[in-house]
């Protein structure tokens, strides 16, 4: 049993010792989980080279601990409720002993395709039971799953896909996103042009999708399947072997492969999704992410899995087919926690409260935000109106390379504030630091976060770079994880984040990075030079502006906007488009030649009174043309 905390008293005393007493406060989590060998050591390593590990010399696997523990007791109990797009077919749903079975069977298939151990496999599919079946598979021969947002461009499919070398990939003939379809496979197909390590392709047929099938190298979901073998001895991993890769966005160049390890990822995985939930043995927990980011790999798979829950997979998107969709399957599952983001309650308050009409979220206990920081107007109407002003918003603040939730509130147990996440976790040592890295004492205080010791759930390195990941998360503060993000502390020590600090937006809850965004508008032949930044939008909570300089001036504003749109979205995918084009002849630069991002953000936003001083720019002449261009221009 994974240890739980009850209430606020025990919070603290946790907290307490899981400072003073890591090693301790840890071994008793860890004790919660199956080991087929315990560790000989808790933690050891640092922030200075980046060697941390985490429970050292155990071996385990992470598939057995999410569906074999399980048979015994609740082998009947749901482990997935798939619902789809199309609310006329059929859903479909897994028993743990069906989902094992599955896992099994695609385990086999795995190594029968030649991937073995250590081996990287691209997952791209929809949110279809099949993409939950291959990453634990994976998992069990000791396959490294690199799992692609379906939303993402054949580019970037194929970048990724090089970055770790994979040698397989996982994918679909397509989807319907709404009653759009996206040609999953065809895409992967232009990706595949560039991808000479893959050396198969499994096709799951979920759409009915006309596709192209290239022999020798494509291979069908069904028909291997059909012939699989159903029992499966799971590999014996190691504590610190390579669990999965997943690409996110950062400050600068391509998108960076965050690696996370088997035994510290499940250990916090299912401590944080047990204890911030405060789930209870039979609930029903939805976390609408797609598992194509962290969110979905840690509370929508990993998380539940480890604690024997029902998780619902949903396949669609709110909109479809029509703004009442996500209340009707709450009142369908008798949801019982439901976990989403921002964007998503910003989107339904627009549509006004018709879609309500009907609901029952009389099931509901706990609700939870992630992804960016939730406005207090969100907050409310979220508690009120879903949350019929019982149950407790978790606020949960994380990251990619986090791996799990650090701060925030534990249901039921922590008083809330709207748009705070409140209190670390235990174990969880953050501090507020001012831009020297001085640390802040003040309780009530404002700065860039950072967090102080590692923690078990923590990415190990950049797949491949690990000089690039030092150079990212250690150098800033030495010393110290720099999260990125800013932040302030109120009198009651709660934590409020306020939003990213560095070059990375984030549009929807999706973390974008402003050099990928400029390097593929700099692919349209017309431009020369391009500076993205965000600004603050309604619902999206970040949109994205460029700032773009052209080979020559430019007579049709209107059609070179929309080429360039496409061409982000072709390069990168549809969620990093930019919502203005704004043509300039300069861009803002300081004498070494670095793009003044900070000067554009406050034109964009329209606080051109607080630019500061632009003196000491290269081209001072040029901010009077950008303000003016942004107040005149393509609105
Ligand atoms: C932001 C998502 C405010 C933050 C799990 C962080 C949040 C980035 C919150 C990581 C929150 C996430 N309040 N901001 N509750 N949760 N963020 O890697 O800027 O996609 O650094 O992981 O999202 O985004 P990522």
């Amino acid at each position: 049993m994974i240890p739980r905390i009850t209430n606020i008293q025990e919070y603290k005393s946790s907290y307490e010792q899981s400072l003073h007493d890591p090693d301790d406060f840890w071994a008793s989590i860890a004790e919660g989980f199956h080991w087929k060998k315990k560790w000989h050591r808790i933690h050891s390593g640092g922030f200075e080279k980046g060697d941390y590990k985490w429970f050292e010399g155990a071996k385990l696997n992470i598939s057995e601990n999410c569906l074999d523990v399980h048979l015994k007791s609740s082998g009947d109990k749901m482990a997935i409720l798939w619902e789809p797009n199309n609310p006329d077919d059929a859903p479909r749903s897994y028993t743990y002993r069906e989902l094992h079975t599955e896992v099994c069977k695609f385990a086999n298939v795995l190594k029968q395709t030649g991937i073995s151990k250590g081996d990287v496999v691209c997952i791209y599919l929809p949110m279809i039971p099949e993409l939950v079946i291959a990453m634990l598979a994976c998992a069990r021969i000791g396959a490294i799953h690199s799992i692609v947002f379906g939303g993402f461009s054949s580019a970037s499919l194929s970048g990724r896909i090089q970055d770790a070398a994979c040698r397989l990939l996982v994918t679909a003939d397509g989807f319907y996103r709404g009653d759009k379809p996206v040609l999953l496979k065809e895409m992967a197909d232009v990706a595949l042009r560039e991808t000479p390590s893959i050396k198969n392709v499994i096709i799951c047929n979920h759409a009915s999708l006309d596709i192209e099938v290239i022999a020798g190298r494509d291979l069908f979901w069904d028909q291997l399947m059909m012939h699989a073998e159903t029992s499966h001895t799971a590999e014996v991993m190691d504590a610190e072997d390579p669990l999965f890769i997943l690409y996110t966005s950062g400050s600068t160049g391509k998108p960076k492969g965050v690696l996370h390890t088997t035994a510290g990822y499940m250990v916090y995985a299912g401590f944080t999704f047990l204890n911030v939930f405060q789930f209870k043995k039979n609930d029903v927990f939805w976390c609408t992410a797609d598992i194509g980011w962290i969110t979905g790999h840690s509370y929508v798979v990993y998380g539940p899995l480890l604690n024997g829950a029902t998780t619902i997979l949903y396949e669609g998107i709110p909109s479809y087919p029509d703004w009442s969709r996500w209340w009707k399957i709450i009142s369908k599952y008798k949801v019982n926690i439901f976990y989403t983001a921002p964007t998503a309650i910003r989107s339904f308050i627009a549509k006004g409260n018709d879609h309500l009409n009907g609901a029952d979220f009389s099931s509901l206990k706990v609700l939870g935000s992630v992804g960016e920081p939730i406005n207090e107007e969100a907050w409310e109407w979220y508690h009120h109106f879903i949350g019929e002003a019982r149950c407790p918003i978790v606020d949960t603040w994380w990251q990619t390379e986090t791996g799990g939730i650090l701060i925030s509130p534990l249901a039921g147990i922590t008083a809330t504030k709207p748009s705070f996440a409140t209190l670390p976790l235990p174990g969880i040592d953050p501090v507020i630091v001012d831009t020297n890295g001085t640390i802040l004492n003040d309780i009530v205080t404002e700065g860039n976060l950072c967090i102080r010791r590692s923690w078990p759930g923590q990415a190990r390195t950049i797949y491949k770079d690990h000089e690039r990941f030092m150079a990212t998360y250690f150098t800033t503060y030495p010393g110290m994880y720099f999260t990125g993000d800013g932040c302030k502390r109120d009198s009651d020590g709660y934590f409020r984040i306020t939003g990213r600090v560095d070059d990375v937006i984030k549009v929807s809850g999706h973390r974008i990075g402003t050099a990928e965004v400029e390097n593929a508008i700099n692919e349209h032949p017309m431009v020369v030079e391009s500076a993205v930044v965000p600004v603050p939008h309604d619902i999206k909570g970040e949109a994205i502006i460029a700032f773009v300089i052209c080979v020559k001036s430019v007579s049709d504003h209107q059609l070179l906007a929309e080429e360039i749109i496409s061409t982000v979205s072709r390069l990168v995918g549809p969620i990093a488009k930019p919502e203005r084009i704004i043509v300039v002849t300069g861009l803002p630069k300081t004498r070494s030649g670095k793009i003044m991002r900070r000067i554009l953000r406050k034109i964009a936003e329209g606080h051109t009174e607080q630019i500061g001083d632009i003196s000491t720019l290269l081209n001072p002449e040029v901010v009077d043309e950008i303000k003016w261009k942004t107040l005149a221009e393509g609105k």
